[in-house]
């Protein structure tokens, strides 16, 4: 029976978990994203600070919830990276602090890795297995043969899926984050602008997202200067369309191509309702087994750290107290620190 305490700092959320054999005890989470919005995106200085006024209390509010006290915590797990510079370091240097106190490992955990385990909440894995990695700074399909073994087949040639929602909206005048907003909007909207498709003819898996957000950002200056209005709702959906797409044709190319038993959503875009209908409607049609994470595991957390951080306890994968956080941190990497 062991007791790890999470801390996840590597955004705009603050959260810290406490896991006890699988069973989590408590995971709270405090998001900056109001202060964000009002600047149209995460502001790197304020999100440093503000993790820096919220640890104290998180971690307070987590150890109340799971009516756990610092003696009993067996280990301490943290994001040490990819993510924001300074954020990252708030994390890490609170849980160095806690595990150099209390005399008790060290555990850095991978960003990506917690989300992709948030879906172990859902259904333990089956292998071999798909993570489709769809997030505000990276695209990603990692190749899972076992428990902790990612091999990235595949990845953007330039901006993340993410990033580029938020840029879209951003340009139609829609608030942070824009992936929310656009994700509801097309709902109401029609596939009507014509947008090029990425990376169209090419044999790839690889993603590009930078072309097709500078052709809204063109046809959206274009209407400007003709004095035209852009129907929000109509380019939201086709944005959406095109965006997606190019997700559900690369997966079901490796589908094709690698055998895979189970394909499984990780990341903020992978709340997109769009997406989750349609990888299910096309993961019935090959036969997959798909597994989709709950809403809440979609934006950052730490019980997602602390999954990821038990199975690191059971191998004993600790960090000496020099260790450091990694802003560009490579998913196969994990154990290189
Ligand atoms: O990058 P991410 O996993 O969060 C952090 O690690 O902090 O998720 C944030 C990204 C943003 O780009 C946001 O616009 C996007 O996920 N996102 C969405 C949706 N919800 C969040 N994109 C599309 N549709 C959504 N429903």
């Amino acid at each position: 029976m062991a007791k790890i305490l999470a801390i996840e700092s590597s955004c705009d959320e603050t959260s810290v978990a406490i896991i006890e054999d699988g069973n989590l005890l408590s995971n709270i989470v405090s998001s900056q994203i109001d202060v964000h919005a009002k600047y149209g995106g995460v502001m790197p200085e304020i999100a440093s600070r503000l993790h820096c006024e919220n640890i104290g209390f998180v971690i307070k509010e987590a150890l109340e919830k799971a009516n756990v006290e610092l003696k009993d915590i067996d280990a301490f797990a943290v994001t040490r990276g990819p993510g924001l510079i300074g954020a990252l370091h708030v994390g890490m240097q609170a849980a160095k602090t806690l595990a150099m106190l209390y005399d008790k490992p060290l555990i850095p955990v991978h960003h990506l890795a917690g989300h992709i385990y948030a879906n172990e909440f859902v259904d333990e894995f089956t292998f071999p297995m798909l993570a489709v990695v769809v997030s505000g700074g990276n695209t990603e399909l990692v190749l899972m043969k076992d428990h902790l073994e990612f091999e990235i087949i595949s990845s953007t040639r330039d901006d993340a899926v993410g990033e580029s929602f938020d840029k879209v909206a951003r340009c139609l005048g829609l608030p942070y984050p824009g992936g929310v907003v656009i994700d509801r909007l097309s709902k109401e909207g029609k596939h009507t602008y014509d947008l090029p498709i990425p990376l169209k003819g090419e044999d790839t898996l690889d993603f590009s997202y930078s072309g097709l957000k500078t052709s809204v950002i063109n046809l959206v200056h274009k209407y400007e200067q003709n004095g035209e209005q852009i129907n929000v709702n109509d380019m939201a959906k086709s944005f959406q369309d095109v965006a997606i797409g190019q997700i559900l044709d690369r997966v079901k190319k490796t589908c094709e191509r690698y055998e895979i038993k189970e394909v499984i959503l990780a990341g903020g875009v992978s709340a997109n309702s769009y997406l989750r209908e349609e990888m299910k409607k096309l993961m019935e049609k090959i036969g997959i087994k798909l597994v989709i994470p709950p809403l809440w595991c979609t934006t950052d957390n730490a019980a997602m750290i602390a999954k990821v951080g038990e199975k690191l306890y059971q191998r004993k994968v600790f960090a000496p107290l020099d260790v450091s956080i990694d802003p560009n941190w490579e998913i196969q990497d994990y154990m290189k620190f």
